[in-house]
């Protein structure tokens, strides 16, 4: 099996809606990530990314030449310029092949190599068990707990900072 992040690209649509459109996915993510995913939904992802400024911060994960999920980098402002946010998602039909972990290993490659930032880190619900297992093979490290930082499917919840710093 091979994983490549690779850009988005216009034909990617009916494989992104296809796994994106789980509330098992959406469940684990922010709720600016749609559900339900639909075709308009799909459409507006990839207006918003292909043919983006280079270089790319949004990549499909692709598993076989099949688009398997997400990955992406959300750079940060201001005082927090050397940050950035890692974020992903994996259609269920893949969970549980060590895809999100290569994925995740080759963007934090990438974004070393591309940006000049010192310090990577992703948000993890605290029930994300399998998320943080993905950054924990990755040489992430757990930084701290936001203690009932998440309202989602109206539970409060706790969510979980993992880093990775450069050269680290
Ligand atoms: C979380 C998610 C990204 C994992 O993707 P994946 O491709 O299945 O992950 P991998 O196969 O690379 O690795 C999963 C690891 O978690 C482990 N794991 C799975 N479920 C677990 C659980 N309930 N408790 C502890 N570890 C768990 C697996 O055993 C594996 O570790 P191992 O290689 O040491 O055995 C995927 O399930 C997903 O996209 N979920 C919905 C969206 C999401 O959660 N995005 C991340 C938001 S922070």
């Amino acid at each position: 099996m091979i994983t490549t992040i690779r850009p988005w690209k216009q034909d990617d649509l009916d494989e992104l809606v296809l796994y994106a459109n789980n509330r098992n996915v959406w469940n684990n993510l922010r709720n600016y990530f749609p559900h339900p995913y639909t075709t308009e939904s799909g459409l507006a992802w990839l207006e918003k990314v292909v043919d983006a400024p280079l270089p790319a911060i949004n990549f499909a994960i692709e598993v076989d030449g099949t688009v398997a999920g997400g990955i992406g980098l959300i750079l940060n402002g201001d005082v927090y310029i050397k940050s950035a946010e890692v974020g992903y998602w994996i259609g269920e039909p893949f969970w549980g092949k060590g895809v999100a972990t290569e994925a995740l290993r080759q963007i934090t490659e990438y974004a070393y190599a591309t940006f000049d930032l010192v310090r990577l880190y992703a948000e993890v619900f605290e029930s994300n068990k399998a998320s943080m297992r993905v950054l924990e093979k990755n040489g992430y490290y757990l930084e701290g707990v936001r203690r009932k930082s998440v309202f989602k499917n109206e539970i409060l919840m706790d969510d979980f900072i993992w880093v990775k710093l450069r050269g680290w």
